[in-house]
């Protein structure tokens, strides 16, 4: 009987020639690689009967629970049936190629690597992946929260009540339409603050996912979609991924231009027209109630649906914020998208739409497909945040640091503009972002301020078609405290003189 503990090389057992590796891992996993490695060769034959676990644990010298485990193992592989009480034999049908450890004389295998064929585009890569890839000193580009303001620890708590439920109440899969708990509170809170009634809810992984299934479901190759000649490219590129073309619509300082809406219409069979009312995006102005209305009726004489993306709505510091268009929407046409993003932390990608009934089904059947739900956990643990009243607290707070900050953006740029620089502004009623007119070519401005290392973004990044250079930057001011807008407001004063002595 061999020493076990010294095996090494080949060791003929019952007239099999078992190579058992030397090495650390534990005994039963050695011996089932002899057996599987014997099986493989052809050294023992599907059908065939194994000696008996005692006989194998007296030719090897180790106990039979070690047999007992190699074998099991091979059982659960799928190299040997039988056990425990029967004989094990090599099963008759082995295990695919695919998960048979090459032999080591088998030819190579060829070299050559797929060619993928993409059966559609995957879009323009515009979405903003943080600052963390081009390190700056300052950076004003996008709009997004300021995460070092979150309560983490608050929502923290809540996450644990949520996980400390019973996982087979949150664990499993759920309404596709979303956690109703969370639509629950959400559906109050938006009927409470946004007027919004007579909605349905899908929960979505950001307001993104929810852009995307709607442009599914309703966009068909070729379809158009009106849109503000400068906006918001991700929610574009949603509508490009079903095929659909842009038709630009002109802007100007009070949002879309009905009239250029109109012309658009009467020229293009347009099947959707996207909107950000609120806050445009990017230049922030608020739609007048005179052009929401407008529009509206333009939508609605001729059946087009309306998408209108809120997506910072709460943030607004002149007066109340202006009720949606959803919230008065008789011909039932207006798709409400709106987010966590801005409220809380984008990764948390929580967002929903608020539809009309007769969207709601066909959306939940969609996502279905698509991502199944959203995260049940997530959705508890935010709407016992709202519960308990923390969701409020936080925006309240927000609300009047962003409102600081705008004021103190708008204050250095005023000292700018004292000091003779060609800027002009609008003091937004809301939002995280300011549009500044720099009064020169603003890609040139964002390159000098760029070397200065500070990131501000130009006008032509949000142009439908950037023909011409326009002369405005996006200011994102929200996430910035008060002493990095006044430093960063210094170096792009400073870039905007160099450019414009140019
Ligand atoms: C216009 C607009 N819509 C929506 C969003 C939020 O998207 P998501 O909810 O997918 O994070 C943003 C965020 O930057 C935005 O600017």
């Amino acid at each position: 009987v061999p020493d076990f503990a010294n095996l090494t090389g080949q060791i003929y057992v019952l007239d099999l020639n078992l190579s058992i590796a030397q090495d650390r891992r534990p005994g039963y996993l050695r011996i089932a690689e002899g057996l599987r490695q014997a099986i493989q060769s052809g050294r023992l034959k599907p059908g065939e009967r194994l000696p008996s676990c005692r006989r194998l644990a007296g030719a090897l010298g180790v106990h039979r629970h070690t047999i007992t485990a190699a074998t099991g193992e091979l059982v659960a592989e799928g190299w040997l049936e039988g056990g425990p009480r029967r004989a094990h034999r090599v099963s008759a049908v082995l295990p695919p190629d695919f998960f048979r450890s090459r032999a080591r004389h088998a030819p190579p295998r060829p070299q050559k690597k797929l060619k993928w064929r993409l059966a559609r585009g995957a879009g323009t890569p515009h979405v903003a992946s943080g600052d963390s890839a081009d390190p700056c000193r300052y950076s004003f580009s996008g709009g997004g929260p300021d995460l070092r303001l979150f309560p983490y620890e608050e929502f923290r708590a809540c996450m644990g009540q949520a996980l400390r439920q019973s996982p087979s109440r949150l664990g499993d899969y759920g309404d596709p339409a979303g956690h109703p708990e969370f639509i629950e509170r959400m559906a109050v809170y938006l009927r409470r603050v946004r007027a919004l009634t007579g909605r349905r809810i899908l929960v979505t992984h950001g307001s993104q996912e929810g852009m995307f299934l709607v442009g599914q479901l309703l966009l068909r190759p070729g379809d158009r979609v009106a849109v503000d000649e400068l906006g918001f490219q991700p929610a574009w590129d949603a509508f490009r991924a079903a095929g659909a073309e842009l038709v630009p619509v002109r802007l100007d300082g009070q949002g879309m231009v009905p009239e250029a809406l109109e012309e658009a219409l009467q020229r293009h069979d347009v099947r959707l027209i996207y909107l950000t009312p609120h806050h445009q995006y990017p230049t922030t102005v608020t739609l007048p109630a005179a052009r929401r209305v407008a529009i509206y009726e333009l939508a609605s004489r001729r059946g087009i649906p309306i998408m209108e993306d809120d997506y910072d709505h709460e943030f607004h510091f002149r007066s109340h914020p202006i009720a949606p268009l959803a919230s008065a929407d008789p011909s039932e046409l207006v798709i409400y998208a709106s987010t966590l993003s801005k409220v809380m932390f984008p990764s948390i990608r929580l967002g929903f739409l608020a539809v009309p009934q007769a969207l709601h089904q066909p959306l939940a059947d969609l996502r279905t497909v698509v991502t199944r739900q959203s995260n049940i956990f997530l959705q508890e643990a935010v709407a016992r945040w709202m519960d308990n009243g923390g969701f409020e607290r936080h925006l309240r707070r927000m609300r009047r640091v962003y409102q600081e900050r705008r004021d103190a953006l708008v204050a250095a740029l005023a000292a700018g503009r004292a000091s003779g620089l060609p800027l002009d502004w609008t003091v937004p009623d809301g939002g995280m972002a300011l549009w500044l007119d720099c009064g020169g070519d603003s890609d040139l401005v964002a390159r000098e301020a760029r070397a200065r290392r500070l990131r501000v973004l130009p006008e032509s990044r949000y142009r439908f078609k950037a023909s011409h250079p326009g002369t405005h930057l996006r200011l994102g001011y929200a996430s910035r405290t008060l002493e990095e807008i006044n430093g960063g407001m210094e170096l792009l004063l400073k870039s905007i003189a160099a450019t414009t002595s140019k």
